[in-house]
């Protein structure tokens, strides 16, 4: 088990879309902080509330290992990390405490613009470049369709160009990057926004309290936005 906490520790992406805005929110809650010189911890000043700056994909197992509290993050990280998990047969269960309504995107198969689409079927045998083989894989299973991911961590809609893949299956916002790989989204496996993750039980230590308290501020200022 983790060692006593009494200060509440939220993980947030360093550098990429979820990041500001997830600094943003906290700052809406009334959070202040000091930064450490590396800059990768911010000490909480007006509340007992510690941000630790991450790669996103490193979230889910932050908070499952109980080295952080709660996390800002994308669904779509959550739901991969979570069928990680299940296919290792050790179940760590997070949670969405909150969902957030920004950090809209979705998870999308993505086939060449020139090609015809038929249904899933039409992946049978085929190579689908993914930075989600779980996710992936839960859905072509429920699909029936026997196809081979080809797992990469970025530059996924290049893949076909470079003959490393047939399709792909990839996050969307806005499409741009789909179109300009000349690539069309023909189905969505998952639906995505930014969540605050958190475990699947109540924080010890004093610091669930905590964590009522900011979330309470949370939803207030999510509610002034509106
Ligand atoms: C995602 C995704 C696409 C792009 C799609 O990458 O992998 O490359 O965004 O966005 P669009 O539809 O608005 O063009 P992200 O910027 O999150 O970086 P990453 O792939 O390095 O995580
Ligand atoms: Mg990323
Ligand atoms: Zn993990």
């Amino acid at each position: 088990p983790a060692q006593p906490r009494d200060r509440l520790r939220v993980a947030v992406q360093k550098s990429g879309r979820l990041g500001d805005p997830a600094r943003e929110l906290l700052a809406s809650c009334g959070l202040t902080w000091r930064e450490s010189r590396d800059r990768l911890f911010l000490y909480g000043e007006s509340l007992p509330v510690d941000v630790l700056l991450v790669r996103d994909d490193d979230i889910p197992g932050l908070i499952a290992d109980g080295v952080c509290d709660l996390g800002v993050v994308g669904r779509n990280v959550l739901v991969e990390h979570g069928l990680e998990h299940e296919a290792q047969g050790r179940g760590v269960r997070l949670s969405e405490w909150r969902q957030l309504g920004w950090g809209v995107c979705r998870l999308d198969v993505a086939i060449p613009e020139d090609l015809e689409w038929t249904g899933p079927a039409q992946l049978e045998g085929l190579r689908i470049a993914t930075s989600y083989p779980q996710t992936l894989g839960r859905w072509l299973r429920e699909q029936g369709v026997d196809a081979q991911p080809v797992v990469l961590n970025g530059s996924v809609e290049i893949a076909p160009r470079l003959g490393q893949a047939d399709v792909v299956c990839d996050l969307v916002s806005t499409g741009g990057t789909l179109r300009a790989n000349q690539l069309r989204p023909v189905t969505t496996i998952l639906e995505s926004e930014a969540v605050i993750a958190g475990p699947d039980h109540t924080l010890e230590d004093g610091r669930q309290e905590i964590a009522d308290l900011l979330l309470r501020r949370l939803d207030g200022a999510v509610q002034l936005k509106e």
